[in-house]
């Protein structure tokens, strides 16, 4: 059997069926459902979708209404670009389309909110035209089935998937097979632990011969984040306590507990005499570590240093202080400078108390 036919074979027994708005699938009914679905999943959807045709039944109804009671309906939904464009919509086809839902894909997608798969899906669910849709699960579908590489926010990864949907969708039941496809990529083509046993179309998908799931759709490639080097001062004393600092409010780990840091360009145990006061010498500067923030990659360069001689113990509440490395945990220092601390090997010296109860 072709593709399409495995698909429609497989819906027929285990597709989605029986919900509200493929109960008398109108046009104007299928278009606010794919609209609420864009972005929201169908068990939240479904509610908001019975309210929302119990007051606006027909799409006149929509477009006499005012904003504010279309958008009293939709609060709770997000994304409320979305009502706001629904409610300019029916007001477009009121006054320029005779109050008729529109028909051809280029009028459905020149509706404000609507694009080319969500007008393919109306145009295919509710009057049975041979539309191509390619939402985000018939994208993982199409792409694992033919093993189609790359990110499909690409201009050619996309066209390459609608080149398919289109030569994929079939001339018998378009509305019936894009609903599978939707369902198919929903409830078994999932993005992980996918359920390729029951698939109609695992006999010839490519990524699962390949057996290489998890590696279709490919991923957004990942941004060149701007670095910044910070060297981590890594320094105990006679006590074997670790100094720490705590960050001031504003700028990443902003108020939390940290490692005394330096810049790049600065030699760490001349930052410790001259900032800190303390008399130290470099023992070594360790492997660098990264650690990624949305908007920067971090190089962490752990510089150990040693005292020389005895350094002077600071009373509570000080800043910078000296903590055990038991008494980390409380702290709620950032993860890459608690887990520099955990490979640094800590153990505490035995026997000795809080550095509080002998500070000077
Ligand atoms: N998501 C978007 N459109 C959908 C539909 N018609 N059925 C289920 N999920 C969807």
């Amino acid at each position: 059997m072709d593709f399409a036919g495995r698909v429609l074979a497989w819906f027929d027994r285990h597709g989605r069926r029986d919900l509200p708005w493929q109960r008398d699938p109108s046009p104007y009914r299928v278009w606010v459902s794919e609209i609420m679905l864009q972005q929201t999943q169908v068990s939240t959807v479904i509610p908001y979708f019975e309210r929302f045709m119990a007051r606006f039944p027909t799409i006149g109804d929509l477009a006499d209404a005012e904003v504010d009671e279309v958008m009293a309906l939709w609060s709770g939904l997000g994304y409320y670009a979305r009502g706001r464009n629904l409610h300019r919509s029916a007001r477009l086809v009121r006054d320029d389309c005779g109050g008729r839902f529109p028909l051809t894909l280029a009028e459905v997608q020149a509706l404000p909110g609507v694009g080319r798969s969500t007008a393919g899906a109306i145009l295919s669910l509710a009057a049975g035209q041979r539309q191509p849709i390619l939402d985000g699960n018939v994208k993982r579908v199409l792409s694992r089935h033919r093993a189609i590489a790359g990110w499909p926010g690409q201009t050619q990864v996309l066209a390459r998937l609608w080149g398919l949907a289109e030569a994929l969708t079939p001339v018998r039941r378009p509305g019936d097979y894009n609903q599978a496809m939707m369902d198919l990529g929903a409830i078994l083509c999932t993005r992980t632990r996918p359920g390729c046993e029951r698939c109609p179309v695992a006999n010839d998908c490519l990524a699962l011969a390949e057996g290489r799931i998890d590696a279709y759709p490919g991923r957004r490639p990942r941004q060149v984040l701007p670095r910044r080097v910070i060297q981590f001062l890594l320094l105990r004393n006679q006590r074997g306590e670790w100094l720490l600092e705590r960050r001031p409010p504003a700028g990443i780990w902003g108020g939390l507990w940290s490692l005394p840091e330096c810049g790049e360009d600065e030699e760490p145990d001349e930052w410790c005499r001259t900032r800190l006061g303390y008399p130290v010498r470099l023992v070594e500067k360790l492997h660098p570590r990264r650690h990624s923030f949305s908007h920067f990659e971090l190089e962490m360069r752990p510089v150990r240093l040693a005292p020389v001689g005895q350094l002077a113990l600071v009373a509570e509440g000080d800043n910078p202080a000296w903590y055990r490395y038991t008494t980390l945990m409380d702290l709620g220092l950032p993860a890459p400078i608690l887990r520099l601390l955990r490979d640094m090997g800590d153990e505490d010296l035995e026997g000795i108390g809080p550095s509080s109860e002998l500070s000077i």
